[in-house]
């Protein structure tokens, strides 16, 4: 190549460069972090939020973020973590045959499934799912730190309060 073609590409490659700069919004250093306020500052106030919710039994679902979304947690988890080896309080109330009696949401059948090996465990709960709240999480009352206009679309009636990821996991492969 020679100069004059490297010099005219170069400035093709600066407009283009230019161009897509335009209209782009730019931020202050006291708008760019969650806290918004000025980064050289280290005095930032924190607010300490009530985690401990509802007892379980007393609390009211969250409707689903968007269908087959993880659903959050909206009872307490005090005394229910860490969940361990030995410990999992979780499943004493949401595996299947102990769930209705326990008026819990039973654990859907994707949780009993090995998707690695493409195996049914046949109503055996899947190891990967045993520490459920690297899904599920507890939730609490503190306003959002940055706006979300998401709207899910649901395509069942119940899809905003139930799952059904194993049905439909494999819908549009042929
Ligand atoms: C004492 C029984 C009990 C225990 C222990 C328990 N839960 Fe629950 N869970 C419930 C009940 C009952 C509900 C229904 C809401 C209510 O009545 O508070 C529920 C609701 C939920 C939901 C919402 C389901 C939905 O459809 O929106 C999730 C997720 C959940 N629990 C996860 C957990 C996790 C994770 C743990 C362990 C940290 C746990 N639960 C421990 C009884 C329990
Ligand atoms: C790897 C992530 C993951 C882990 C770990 C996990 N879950 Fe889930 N869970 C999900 C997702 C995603 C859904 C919704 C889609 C589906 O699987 O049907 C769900 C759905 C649920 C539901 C709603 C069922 C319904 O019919 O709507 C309950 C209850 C639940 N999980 C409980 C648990 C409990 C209790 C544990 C721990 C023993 C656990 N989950 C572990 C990801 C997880």
């Amino acid at each position: 190549m020679n100069f004059k073609k490297v010099a005219m590409m170069s400035i093709a490659v600066l407009g283009i460069i230019f161009l897509g700069c335009q209209g782009l919004k730019s931020y202050s250093e006291d708008e760019l972090g969650l806290r918004k306020t000025t980064l050289f500052n280290e005095n930032a106030t924190i607010e300490a939020y009530d985690y401990s919710g509802k007892v379980a039994g007393e609390s009211m679902l969250i409707e689903r973020a968007f269908e087959n979304a993880p659903p959050m947690i909206p009872h307490s988890t005090e005394g229910m973590l860490p969940i361990t080896k030995d410990n999992n309080a979780c499943t004493s109330c949401h595996l299947p045959d102990i769930a209705e009696a326990v008026g819990a949401v039973s654990m859907p059948k994707s949780h009993f499934y090995n998707f690695r090996d493409n195996v049914d465990l046949q109503g055996q709960m899947d190891d990967s799912r045993f520490n459920c709240v690297i899904c599920h999480t507890t939730q609490v009352n503190a306003p959002a730190l940055v706006g979300n206009n998401f709207k899910a679309d649901f395509r069942q009636d119940n899809g905003n309060v139930r799952s059904n990821l194993l049905d439909v996991l494999n819908e549009g492969l042929k």
